[in-house]
């Protein structure tokens, strides 16, 4: 009998639903909220009211756009956290009210958890481009950046994780200093393609195991543009292409050298890629090109599934539906939140 999984993802400011049926992608409709633009930052309570008022027609229109009606509908899988509280309540409540409503099981899903199994959401029926077990996932997001190994769907380890900023809040803060709008690493990655990667050097962590740290990289950032913009105040705006390729250059040098030493030290010869920072051009190349020179298998998502998207969440639900990982329906969202 075939397993179909109605996924919702609403852990910051992506109101998301997806279907998939026996791991196959049929729908999945991302709401994006612009309300946090102006603000520099997502604005939790904004999100909790928009998420409020994207979600019923994002469910729906996943449900249309599959193809499908909710009689078919093995399952809701949501995310529990980690991620904002009262973004979470409300695709919590939603799926809870759900499946009461349609008596369907319900299955909560780390969001973590979620984009390492990204890399399994199918788009078709013979889409057969997935890692073997166990590989090594770098997760790095706005908030994340871990190393994990993988041994199965439902069995993650984490390695190292970062002691302060993630990755993706390196990019954000430095662009930021640079006067570029919320979220920066898009700009940064589009700015990075006309500059030169060695025209400024910043500072690289030395911190031990395979443990990640940003914070000396944004405070030499800082310090850097803070002295040249004493002796020229336009320093910013006349060197943004080579700032952009220098900073993004740091951090892609940095993620691969912890990379490098986990896949040394375990001999696993698959490595995936997941998270908002693996859109990354950059870090897609210099994945592929270490891939390459070493005999690696690299995966790398789709555009699409890098940031928050509830295809990954439902693509969870559907291994921990078979694994009859349930959850009641008195669960609570969780801001914090492993991998277990
Ligand atoms: O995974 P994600 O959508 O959100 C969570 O943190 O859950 O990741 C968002 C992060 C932001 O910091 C954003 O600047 C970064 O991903 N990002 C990028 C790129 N696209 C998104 N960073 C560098 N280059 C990109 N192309």
């Amino acid at each position: 009998m075939s397993i179909t999984i109605l996924g919702i993802e609403s852990s910051c400011d992506d109101t998301s639903a997806a279907i998939i049926k026996d791991g196959v992608i049929l729908s999945n409709v991302i709401s994006s909220q612009k309300v946090h633009e102006q603000y520099g930052g997502v604005v939790p309570e904004l999100a909790s009211r928009a998420h409020q008022q994207n979600i019923i027609p994002t469910v729906d229109t996943a449900i249309k756009n599959a193809g499908i009606s909710i009689d078919d509908i093995s399952a809701v899988a949501f995310t529990r956290g980690p991620g904002l509280l009262g973004s979470l309540l409300v695709g919590t409540s939603f799926a809870k009210g759900f499946a009461l409503a349609h008596n369907l099981p319900l299955i909560e899903v780390n969001h973590l958890q979620g984009h390492v199994l990204a890399l399994f959401a199918k788009q078709s029926t013979d889409d057969n481009n997935q890692p073997d077990f166990p590989f090594i996932c770098l997760l790095v997001s706005g908030g994340n950046s871990q190393l994990i190994v993988v041994h199965s769907p439902l069995d993650m380890e984490v390695v190292g994780t970062t002691i302060d900023d993630a990755a993706g809040e390196a990019f954000d803060k430095c662009g930021k200093v640079m006067g570029l709008p919320y979220p920066s690493g898009p700009i940064i990655d589009k700015m990075a393609k006309e500059g030169n990667p060695k025209a400024i050097s910043f500072a690289k962590p030395h911190i031990d195991g395979y443990n990640y740290s940003f914070s000396g990289l944004k405070t030499s950032f800082l310090y850097h543009i803070r002295d040249q913009r004493k002796l020229n105040p336009d320093y910013v705006e006349q060197n943004l292409p080579d700032l952009c390729a220098s900073l993004q250059s740091t951090v892609i040098d940095i993620l691969l050298y912890k990379l490098k030493k986990l896949v040394n030290d375990t001999g696993i010869k698959q490595v995936g890629v997941a998270g908002g920072v693996s859109a990354n051009s950059g870090l897609r190349q210099a994945l592929l090109d270490y891939g390459q020179t070493n005999g690696l298998k690299i995966f790398i998502p789709k555009l699409s599934f890098t940031t928050d998207n509830a295809a990954m969440i439902a693509t969870t639900g559907y291994y921990k539906y078979q694994a009859r990982q349930f959850t009641g329906y008195d669960v609570a969202p969780l801001a914090r939140m492993d991998i277990k």
